[in-house]
């Protein structure tokens, strides 16, 4: 019998708690079909009660995605359930995750509640839920500050009443490794009926150890099932990272002696997707996906590397996606070729009309830079400032004049509703300008908490993507652009921003 190691990958739920992290229910199905080919085991694909729209998503991905099992978070009553449950009727294998808090901090001063009322909610719950689906995560919130003889009670109980997998999240990512494989170990020694379900580890990343925590877990602590996001994304420090833990496991499995379902190839296509979608830039040391994580940049690596490739590398970058920058496609290439490198790039479009528009903007794109990139193809088509149907504003042109000594100006045309508007600003730069040209027509009054801009192939003949994050009214959105001209990334960016703020829908954090 083989010992597997569950891997649930929560990008699309804890993922996109992140402040300026939400996604579009589009944005979120490109990512499960990403996550799907990875052989994600678990799709934690929302929080269906949250708000309609995380309702949608979820059923959306149950509808869409077959080889992975699909889960919706839900608060530990029958409301919650029932509606999680309801998102899930399509799947081929659904998930329903429940969550109570358990710590005496949480109890008393978040829920109000007494232990035994919370034993007592707990237990109810899962014995609704049960009723409703076969397979039952049972998450204790803030698990590792809680009573382990209080937790132990809990948890017996849960499992009892037919929870399938137990999850200890360590929630504010308080941890040591060492302990918190001892806690779990512990539990899984205390409580009579814990070979009945499969152990879960959930750390948070807030002092930099939720990839040890959660290797700890599982094993001193013989957990089964990782719970992570793709480039650790979320809350605060982040989760852990799927692709630190996949890699040490496989890189490791002399030590850890675990089989894993995943297929490492597409790891570094999931990571792009994730960072270009929610604007969130992995850092270039990052391990396994970042862009110096297998570069040598010194002589003697190199020598070695070159003589013997162990010598400095512990895993091969074929391994994990990375191929040497190639030229894809260019000026003369076809619309068969352009569909072609979309599906091999995990880009599933909805319909004619989209991949047409998408190659639209190709043809534009590749008429202005001779070599076309898969990052440039990642950027294109995740680039949101291009206007969609529904969206409110969308980007036609640009023109801007600046001289060194003089005060830029510039005058940025868009769309308002389908109606072409004209808006004319100056402005510190040519950006500065450009947007202030935007802003004001729209009048937003919206604040921008981040501008960055990262050059998408590496040289300047490369595209800029443009991330923009903007606040209005308690609400964070990210707006992304790319385009060879980084004053028109700009714009686009900042008009994708204002269609997100536009599209209001009211949200309800897991935590809270
Ligand atoms: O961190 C946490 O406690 C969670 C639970 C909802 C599982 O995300
Ligand atoms: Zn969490």
């Amino acid at each position: 019998m083989t010992d597997k190691l569950i891997i649930f990958d929560t990008t699309l739920r804890d993922g996109e708690q992140s402040p300026g992290a939400s996604m579009t229910k589009d944005e979120k199905l490109r990512i499960a079909r990403q996550l799907e080919r990875l052989r994600v085991d678990v799709i934690e694909a929302g929080f269906a009660a949250s708000s309609n729209g995380d309702f949608e998503c979820v059923k959306s991905i149950a509808e869409v995605i077959k080889d992975s099992t699909i889960c919706s978070l839900a608060r530990a009553n029958d409301r919650d359930i029932s509606r999680a449950a309801e998102a899930l009727k399509p799947a081929n294998s659904g998930r329903l995750h429940l969550f109570l808090a358990t710590s005496p901090l949480h109890m008393e001063k978040k829920l109000r509640m007494t232990p035994d009322q919370v034993f007592e909610q707990a237990r109810l719950s899962v014995r609704f839920a049960r009723n409703l689906m076969a397979d039952i995560e049972f998450s204790p919130e803030d698990g590792y500050r809680s009573d382990p003889d209080f937790l132990c009670r809990v948890l017996e109980a849960v499992i009892s009443e037919g929870a399938t997998t137990i999850n200890v999240p360590d929630t504010v990512g308080y941890a040591i490794p060492e302990l918190y494989g001892n806690f779990i170990k512990n539990l899984r020694e205390r409580i009579p009926n814990s070979d009945k379900a499969i152990w879960s580890v959930h750390c948070h990343n807030d002092l930099g150890m939720a990839v040890a925590n959660s290797l700890a877990g599982v094993k001193i602590g013989g957990a089964r099932q990782v719970e992570c996001t793709i480039n650790g994304l979320g809350e605060r420090a982040g989760n852990c990272s799927l692709e630190e833990v996949v890699m040490a496991v496989k890189t490791r499995k002399d030590y850890f002696g675990l089989e894993l379902g995943i297929d490492t190839h597409h790891i570094l296509a999931a990571s792009r997707m994730v960072s270009q979608t929610t604007g969130f830039v992995v850092q270039p040391n990052k391990a396994v996906v970042g862009a110096n994580a297998f570069a040598h940049a010194s002589g003697i690596h190199q020598d070695g590397v070159l003589k013997a490739r162990d010598t400095y590398e512990i895993m091969r970058a074929e391994d994990v996606g990375w191929t040497a920058n190639k030229i894809v496609l260019g000026k003369l290439s076809g619309r068969n070729a352009f569909k072609q490198r979309l599906l091999e790039l995990g880009v599933a479009m909805e319909s004619e009309a989209d991949i047409n528009n998408a190659f639209a903007r190709f043809k534009d794109l590749a008429d202005r830079k001779s070599e076309i990139f898969d990052e440039d193809i990642l950027a294109l088509v995740s680039d949101d400032g291009a206007a969609h149907e529904s969206d409110q504003y969308g980007f036609v042109s640009l023109s801007q004049h600046s001289e060194t000594g003089e005060r830029p100006q510039a005058s940025v045309v868009f769309t308002v509703a389908g109606k072409e508007v004209k808006g004319e600003s100056d402005g510190n730069g040519p950006v500065d300008a450009s947007l202030k040209a935007i802003e004001s027509l729209v009048k937003s009054g919206a604040e921008m908490v981040l501008y960055s801009v990262n050059a998408i192939s590496g040289s300047t003949e490369s595209q800029g993507e443009v991330t923009v994050r903007l606040q209005n009214s308690g609400r964070v959105v990210n707006g992304v652009g790319a385009d060879p001209d980084i004053v028109v990334a700009s714009a686009k960016a900042y008009l994708s921003a204002l269609n997100k703020l536009e599209s209001k829908a009211d949200r309800v954090a897991a935590q809270g």
